[in-house]
């Protein structure tokens, strides 16, 4: 079972996780990191910058892996994943550039983009700790309902609605991009330790759906039921539709210590 944390807001989260993740990085000082973009995880990265400027950590062998990008947005555009993770967790966290990657969405290469991000993940050891958000449609990256639960790196056709939620960080709805890469729910699996953060009323249903629904290719979140350690951090907006909400509350307030995260 997922274990559900409820907090109190996003502030709570950030500082939850990230105290969770410098942990990590104290014990293996080269850990990788699963990094998700959008507004959830804005709150773990800021705690975990400020955090490192109140109590430094050597974070230069840090490694980290995106869940995915746009195809076919020009090299630098401030939309693409590259630039988003740039700006909102390299920088920030003093990251090494060289050691955080993302899927390729260069059309030039994107026919064998998915195998080469699959090869380095690989090569990498696996993420240790991945953090996710969920979309309105239930997706976790970009894998949007009917991904099968062994997929791997690849191409995805964006569904309307993911479109239409994103297109608050572009000029107009139709400049957001048709297809992505992602990272596919069996990569997504293969990582140690999953983390998904979800806040407010909209995220109700896929919250729901992920941690207590029929386990379905309709919503790629309930993959997360096959994985043995994962880690679900909501506000009581998000957690208003779980049906055994006291009894995680009620296991989370008496949970022993030594377990950790
Ligand atoms: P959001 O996106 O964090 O911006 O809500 C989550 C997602 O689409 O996975």
């Amino acid at each position: 079972m997922a274990e559900v944390v409820v907090v109190e807001n996003e502030l709570a989260a950030g500082a939850l996780i990230a105290a969770s993740i410098r942990d990590l990085i104290a014990q293996k000082p080269d850990a990788v990191l699963g990094l998700a973009t959008g507004s959830t995880p804005l709150s773990v990265y800021r705690a975990l910058a400020a955090s490192l400027v109140s109590d430094p950590l050597d974070v230069s062998r840090v490694r980290g892996f995106a869940l995915d990008e746009y195809v076919g947005l020009p090299a630098g555009h401030p939309e693409s994943y590259r630039a988003v993770i740039t700006r909102e967790v390299v920088e920030p966290l003093g990251l090494t550039a060289e050691n955080i990657h993302v899927p390729n969405g260069d059309l030039a290469s994107i026919e064998t983009a998915g195998d080469d991000y699959e090869r380095a993940i690989v090569e990498a050891g696996g993420v240790d700790v991945q953090i996710l958000g969920i979309g309105r449609t239930g997706h976790l990256g970009f894998n949007e309902p009917g991904s099968s639960f062994a997929s791997t790196t690849r191409i995805k056709t964006l569904t309307e609605k993911t479109r239409e939620d994103n297109a608050r960080f572009f000029d107009s709805p139709d400049d957001v991009p048709m297809h992505c890469i992602t990272q596919g729910l069996g990569t997504i699996l293969r990582a140690k330790h999953l983390v998904l953060l979800a806040f407010g009323d909209a995220k109700a249903d896929a919250i729901a759906a992920a941690v207590e629904g029929a386990v379905t290719a309709s919503q790629p979140g309930s993959a997360i039921q096959f994985h043995p350690q994962v880690t679900v951090v909501v506000d009581e907006a998000a957690a208003s539709k779980l049906t055994n909400l006291a009894y995680y509350k009620h296991a989370w307030a008496h949970k022993p210590a030594w377990q950790g995260l």
